[in-house]
């Protein structure tokens, strides 16, 4: 009889175990993208409930990075900022993000987006921010091709990026992606137009 108690007792305990691991694993789905690092991170598509991992991203950027992806340092988002964020109708508004599990916990590590211009449906405003111990192996340029894939497919031709003309990293990404991008001056930004068709 006590041999029966044992062996429910480890039965419950692996459920338990199962449970745990099947709901936080499924938390960190998507694609495995390798960096150049070694690191490996998961890709998929920004979703209402990844609120705060973008509170956690933000809270934990260094200034530069904040500015130089909203053009001011804030370490906080509204709700409704949030709300903007991350519940997206997937066509117009896109966004595909980059997350690891780190001290058992997800963390959101890159974000890129697109939104379409109402008024040229065949161009979309896009960015993309990495954190800051994840930059330089890789990870901003493969989220924008995925990016540029989802937008192709949905129907545009350019990207338009504005980036602060101090930002030689965000410039330098533009041009590696497309050599032949047109950077226009818009006060301290500039709005760098990329053309899918030779991004793809
Ligand atoms: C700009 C940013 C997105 C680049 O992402 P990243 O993951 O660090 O860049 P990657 O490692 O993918 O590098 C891709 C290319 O960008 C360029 N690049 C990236 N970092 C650079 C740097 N510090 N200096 C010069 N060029 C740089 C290089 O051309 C690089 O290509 P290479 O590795 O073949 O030389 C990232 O630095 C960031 O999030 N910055 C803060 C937010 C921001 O500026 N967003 C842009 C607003 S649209």
């Amino acid at each position: 009889m006590a041999r029966v108690r044992t062996w429910t007792w480890w039965l419950a305990a692996g459920a338990g175990v199962a449970a745990v691991w099947w709901l936080t694993g499924r938390r960190e789905e998507g694609d495995r993208l390798p960096l150049k690092d070694g690191r490996v991170v998961r890709m998929r598509e920004v979703r209402p409930e990844d609120k705060p991992l973008f509170v956690r991203a933000l809270r934990t950027a260094r200034d530069q990075t904040v500015y130089h992806r909203f053009g001011t340092v804030k370490r906080r988002f509204s709700a409704e900022e949030l709300r903007y964020l991350t519940e997206l109708d997937g066509s117009n508004h896109y966004a595909i993000g980059a997350t690891i599990r780190s001290a058992g916990a997800v963390r959101g590590v890159a974000v890129a987006r697109f939104v379409r211009d109402p008024r040229d449906p065949s161009q979309a405003e896009a960015a993309v921010a990495v954190a800051d111990d994840f930059q330089g192996v890789g990870l901003g340029r493969t989220l924008f091709m995925h990016l540029a894939l989802a937008a192709r497919s949905r129907g545009i031709a350019r990207l338009v990026c504005p980036v602060l003309a101090t930002n030689r990293a965000s410039l330098a990404l533009m041009r590696r992606l497309d050599p032949e991008a047109a950077f226009e001056p818009d006060g301290a930004w500039v709005l760098a137009t990329l053309d899918l068709a030779r991004v793809l």
